[in-house]
């Protein structure tokens, strides 16, 4: 396992895949390394390649306010990517490339070691829970494994598209927030 300097260092000179020949910027994570609650993405978008950080597009501005709702403040968690940098065109990310890049999101989350791990998406679901469950099917329950309690729901990119998926996924926040307060309580006692 590498420390976060050399990770980053990894990362940052990765050409594992194609996807290193057209990124602006590598896209490793943000927030707090010791965090509770890990957030893992499908891809950087058009943003996050420009800036080289997870989440700050329109997708990431739906999180923020969702997060605010729920008083969920940005100590509470990291938010990372199943793939570190852009897909051309905002593409689902190849399976290969997915593969390449995963030892890395593994790398994180050995440093991190959160408590809570929250899928948004099919892709993110696909690779850390099972790849042949749809996120219909699976969002919205807790899967406990290896020490980490995981929660899928939809990415909220999905949201923008339909209005349907708005109220299942604060149902899925609503307990993403309540198992948050109580593994924190249980963690200072
Ligand atoms: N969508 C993702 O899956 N990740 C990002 O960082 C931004 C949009």
């Amino acid at each position: 396992m590498l420390g976060w300097e050399e990770l980053i260092e990894e990362c940052s000179n990765c050409r594992r895949c194609s996807l290193g020949n057209s990124r602006t910027n590598i896209v490793i994570g943000r927030g707090n390394r010791k965090a509770p609650m890990m957030l893992v993405g499908e891809g950087p978008g058009e943003q996050e390649d420009k800036q080289g950080l997870p989440f700050v597009g329109p997708a990431g501005k739906l999180l923020d306010l969702l997060f605010k709702a729920l008083n969920i403040r940005e100590e509470d968690y990291y938010i990372a990517n199943i793939v570190k940098c852009r897909p051309p065109g905002n593409r689902v990310p190849l399976a290969e490339e997915a593969e390449q890049c995963l030892p890395f999101l593994r790398n994180q989350v050995a440093l991190i070691r959160p408590k809570i791990i929250v899928c948004l998406g099919a892709t993110a679901a696909k690779y850390i829970i099972d790849k042949n469950l749809s996120i219909s099917q699976i969002r919205g329950q807790w899967i406990e494994r290896k020490g980490y309690w995981i929660m899928p729901t939809f990415h909220p990119a999905a949201l923008l598209r339909d209005d349907s998926k708005k109220v299942p996924m604060w149902e899925d926040f609503k307990k993403v927030k309540q198992k948050l307060e109580d593994l924190c309580q249980n963690r200072s006692s």
